[in-house]
């Protein structure tokens, strides 16, 4: 439902109201897809970190639950937050938290990010369990599992593999990704260390890895997604490494340069899907529709933040290495244009869209080598232009007079993808949904996603040559 401001998106996740930051714990059990989520149950900025809980049957039509995992008082009174992390469905119950013969038994491991008296900050692992496929919860009581003594130690990632638990998870001052493996989900022993390479201008957040499928191939590689987060650079985001994994360690691909999973500003801290039916061959990722800089100040509207769309990923191969190729998953029935298209008889070329909540899907022959833009989100005297520029074969999204852009100084920016100059064709299949622009490249070899705040009102779709 559309609020007065006209930024509530209508098909991107959100819950009624308060603040969100990254998915936690996403999960599918028995026809149900569970999407937990850092959230404050008690504002609409970031504090009393506890998790939030929505659930869909379809990855698109969500449900929301009750809080699942509250933040609790300490031994010093301070409350212990609970930070990022996973869910896994222990079938073997070998956690011993459940019945015997229990086949859903749920796990969360999970940051628990505490005050210790005056040594100041400290986070480690914990667990919660439940036996009602994640409605209620209890406390592990011998919480934390995983303690190294430190202040900035966070965000487990735990997956099944070769019949053991392993969990990746973070030292983000360090840009090292630990790994560890656990019998029982209560000891870990060390295996591993990954680091010290690719972006490292931020601190590390959020790690995963997992397996992916390289696409028209029996071939598979595993991924690595490392969020980065920082104050006051330009680029805020995830990078991702492809390589092998031979349950111990993880060995990169070479790679040059940084491989950027998402090249807007606002996809953040992104982690799959564990325990997919078996039809469902490619992973899946949720990812938080945000940006440090300004997450405290973007425009509320009932909720602050929202969820990406699902996105199904596989690999492509390039030369000699992997990409992540991301597909999104979306409800039918929102408006819906597809067009195939010249990119010199764009010009002046009008789109109109019932609402500021649509999908275009556009095929731009591209062999007259024009210049055009298209202006997703036209009104008044705003624009949210999306240019190609033909000699660079450079796209950019541009949102410096996209609306209300004044609330950060950083917000209002242009975000832009290098394309292969030599492509005949480019292909864009554009979301939008009021207060989000998904827009994947090239059936998702490049995506850009942006928050915009248009303000109420139907924009119009145009388009142009220069
Ligand atoms: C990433 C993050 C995580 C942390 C959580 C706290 O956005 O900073 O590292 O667990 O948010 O809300």
């Amino acid at each position: 439902e559309a609020t007065p401001d006209g930024y509530r998106p209508a098909y991107h996740y959100t819950p009624e109201k308060n603040w969100v930051n990254d998915p936690n714990g996403l999960v599918y059990l028995d026809g149900e897809y569970h999407l937990f989520y850092q959230y404050n149950p008690y504002g609409d900025t970031w504090g009393h970190m506890s998790w939030g809980h929505a659930v869909s049957k379809d990855l698109k039509t969500w449900e929301e639950l009750p809080v699942a995992l509250e933040e609790y008082p300490s031994a010093d009174s301070s409350e212990t937050m609970i930070f990022s992390g996973s869910v896994v469905v222990d079938s073997e119950n070998t956690s011993g938290f459940f019945e015997p013969g229990f086949k859903n038994g749920m796990v969360a491991i999970y940051t628990s990010h505490v005050h210790r008296g005056d040594v100041g900050l400290a986070q480690h692992q914990s667990l919660a369990y439940s036996s009602d496929k994640g409605r209620t919860w209890k406390y592990y009581d011998q919480n934390p599992v995983l303690d190294l003594n430190m202040k900035d130690f966070r965000d487990p990632n735990v997956f099944r593999y070769q019949g053991k638990w392993k969990m990746i998870v973070v030292k983000p001052l360090d840009y090292v990704a630990q790994i560890y493996e656990s019998e029982n989900l209560k000891d870990w022993k060390l295996l591993s260390e990954f680091g010290k390479m690719g972006d490292m201008a931020k601190i590390w957040e959020c790690p995963s890895l997992f397996e992916v499928p390289v696409a028209d191939s029996d071939e598979k590689k595993w991924v690595m997604l490392i969020s980065s987060a920082a104050e006051d650079t330009e680029f805020t985001g995830m990078q991702y490494f492809v390589g092998d994994f031979d349950g111990q360690r993880f060995t990169p691909q070479p790679q040059e340069g940084v491989f950027r999973l998402d090249n807007g500003k606002d996809f953040y801290a992104a982690i799959p899907y564990n325990n997919l039916p078996d039809s469902q061959k490619n992973p899946i990722i949720v990812g938080w529709v945000n940006n440090w800089m300004y997450a405290n100040q973007i425009p509320a509207s009932g909720s602050r933040g929202m969820f990406s769309l699902p996105r199904a990923l596989s690999l492509k191969k390039q030369g000699d290495t992997y990409i992540v190729v991301q597909r999104p998953i979306f409800k039918e029935g929102i408006s819906t244009k597809t067009i195939s298209v010249k990119a010199k008889d764009l010009a002046g070329q009008t789109f109109d869209m019932p609402t500021n909540s649509y999908r275009l899907t556009l095929t731009i022959d591209l062999s007259d080598a024009q210049d055009f833009t298209i202006d997703l989100l036209k009104k008044d005297n705003q624009s949210t232009p999306l240019r190609y520029d033909a000699a660079t074969g450079k796209l950019s999204l541009d949102r410096t007079n996209s609306g209300d852009v004044a609330f950060h100084e950083q917000f209002p920016s242009v975000e832009s993808v290098s394309l292969n100059p030599k492509n005949k064709q480019l292909k864009l299949d554009i979301f939008a949904d009021n207060s989000v622009l998904e827009i994947f490249v090239n059936d998702g070899e490049k995506v850009l996603t942006e928050l915009v705040f248009p303000g109420n009102g139907t924009s119009r779709v145009a388009a142009k040559t220069d």
